[in-house]
């Protein structure tokens, strides 16, 4: 899809469809004598999801005037503006236009680029005949009379909404096109294309390093755990600030030697997301060139119950020598984390979030609407959860008392992997991964919720979603 920003007169934009938004109650009279009518009759009101086609109207280039309600005006935030956008690229998508032209105010214009990029993407990369009525030819963004400088911000709305899709390409990929090593290989073409350093440790570099807790949990696998780092480094950084982005990069979950059930299992090739979300951040913040120094670590593994499989009750040591209860081999995310935050903080990250499909516990606590965020930092968080009001990625802070670390008791190791019951089980497992972060201000993200769509919605459609992306790169940028 070509995508433009345009300054034009709207009567001079040739389009299939020429897209006016139009708010409640303040239908666009001067544009189109039709439009009185409507508004005399009260056929249209401007209410989100109504929609109105002027066909061949007179004085317009444009093949088709399209009025497409937009709600409140008092309550359409950039976020608003994203999923005006998005929703009327879906429903034009399906009705085969080749072109159409969005118009907009110039405050939203990095949000409507956003909302286009988004809805085109569609969870078809393995389908050998491409659906053709879902094949967009041009979209424009058009300012009337808008200022060139609107460019900058156009742009920012289309690099992250494509690291958002880069998300969502990796996480739609099966287990078996998409092992470790070719995520690995993935990030790496994704540096080389940005200007990022990258380095992949293999399996014998973590060996000798000491990453226990990650190599029990991929020794049941014939597909060798990498450790992806991609590295981001102003020319002027903010001094002592390092950002450290770790995304939980299981390539496939079968749940190893405490297997998981066959329904439902082979959804389970989302659960490199976290680390999908951090490679689409770092494609974005590459791009964006914010003034902090970043790196995001990205620990893979394939969780199987193979001959050589971690068994229950086997006990390992991390990278930071606690030692650890494997009590269940499904609980593995939490176990490749712990080695890549020591890393990380090895690596003299000053401030650290993690983005893992952790628990099946936060989607039974907040379904797929909110992400679960814990911390053990409150103005760290405080700047997250800014960004995510700004970039419409709910997310809601969960609670971290000592209480629910009291949960977690081992008689033979440190600690065990679970806890003793499953009440509680999205924020036993931050209370482990906090372990390990030993007063590192720290966010941990579970996505497990969020990451994938099993119904489309407001103009993204089914499969990943990528969640994430848009309030790390927000995140990285307005760090100062
Ligand atoms: N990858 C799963 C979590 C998950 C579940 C993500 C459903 C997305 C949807 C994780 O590795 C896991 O299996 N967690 C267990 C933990 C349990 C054994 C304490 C879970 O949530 O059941
Ligand atoms: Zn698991
Ligand atoms: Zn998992």
């Amino acid at each position: 899809m070509n995508l433009t920003l345009s300054f034009s007169q709207l009567a001079k934009i040739e389009a299939d469809a020429l897209v006016v938004p139009v708010f409640e109650g303040v239908l666009p009279v001067k544009l189109h004598p039709w439009i009185a009518q409507l508004e005399a009759s009260g056929e249209f009101k401007g209410k989100k999801g109504e929609t109105e086609v002027i066909p061949q109207p007179e004085g317009f280039l444009a093949k088709r005037l399209v009025l497409a309600g937009a709600g409140k005006e008092s309550a359409f935030t950039g976020t608003e503006a994203r999923k005006w956008a998005a929703t009327v690229v879906r429903s034009f998508k399906s009705k085969a236009l080749k072109s159409i032209a969005l118009v907009t105010g110039s405050e939203h214009v990095a949000f409507v680029a956003e909302g286009v990029v988004l809805a085109d993407w569609e969870a078809d990369a393995h389908k050998s005949k491409k659906d053709p009525s879902c094949k967009l030819e041009a979209v424009a963004v058009v300012v009337p009379g808008g200022d060139p400088s609107l460019e900058v911000a156009f742009e920012r709305g289309r690099i992250v909404a494509e690291g958002q899709n880069l998300t969502r390409d990796l996480a739609n990929e099966p287990g078996n096109l998409l092992p470790p090593r070719v995520l690995a290989e993935r990030a790496r073409q994704m540096a080389a294309d940005n200007g990022l350093q990258c380095e992949v440790l293999d399996e014998t570099k973590m060996r000798e390093l000491g990453f226990g807790a990650l190599l029990g949990v991929s020794q049941g696998s014939a597909e060798p755990p990498t450790f992806t780092i991609l590295r981001y480094e102003p020319a002027q950084a903010v001094e002592g600030v390092h950002l450290g982005l770790i995304g939980k990069g299981v390539t496939f979950d079968t749940g190893g030697i405490s297997i998981k059930p066959s329904e439902g299992m082979e959804k389970m090739k989302y659960d490199m997301s976290g680390g999908a979300a951090m490679i689409g951040a770092m494609y974005a913040i590459a791009r964006l060139k914010p003034s902090v120094r970043i790196t995001a670590f990205i620990p893979s593994v394939e969780n199987m119950p193979g001959s050589k499989a971690q068994r229950p009750g086997d006990i390992v040591t991390s990278l930071a020598g606690k030692t650890v209860e494997v009590l269940n081999t499904d609980a593995e995310g939490r176990l490749i984390l712990i080695d890549a935050i020591t890393y990380a903080k090895q690596q003299n990250c000053t401030h650290l979030i993690d983005a893992a499909t952790l628990t099946g516990a936060i989607a039974v606590a907040l379904g797929s609407v909110n992400c679960g965020a814990f911390t053990n930092d409150q103005p760290f968080m405080d700047r997250l959860l800014e960004s995510s009001r700004t970039q419409g990625e709910k997310i809601w802070q969960m609670p971290m008392d000592d209480e629910y670390k009291e949960m977690l008791k081992s008689p033979y190791a440190d600690l065990p992997n679970i806890s003793g019951g499953r009440y509680g089980g999205a924020i036993t497992a931050a209370k482990f991964l906090e372990e390990w972060t030993e007063g590192t201000p720290w966010i941990h993200l579970d996505i497990a919720g969020v990451a994938w769509l099993d119904e489309g919605k407001a103009g993204l459609a089914k499969g990943p979603s990528g969640f994430g992306v848009r309030t790390l790169a927000d995140l990285a940028c307005k760090w100062r």
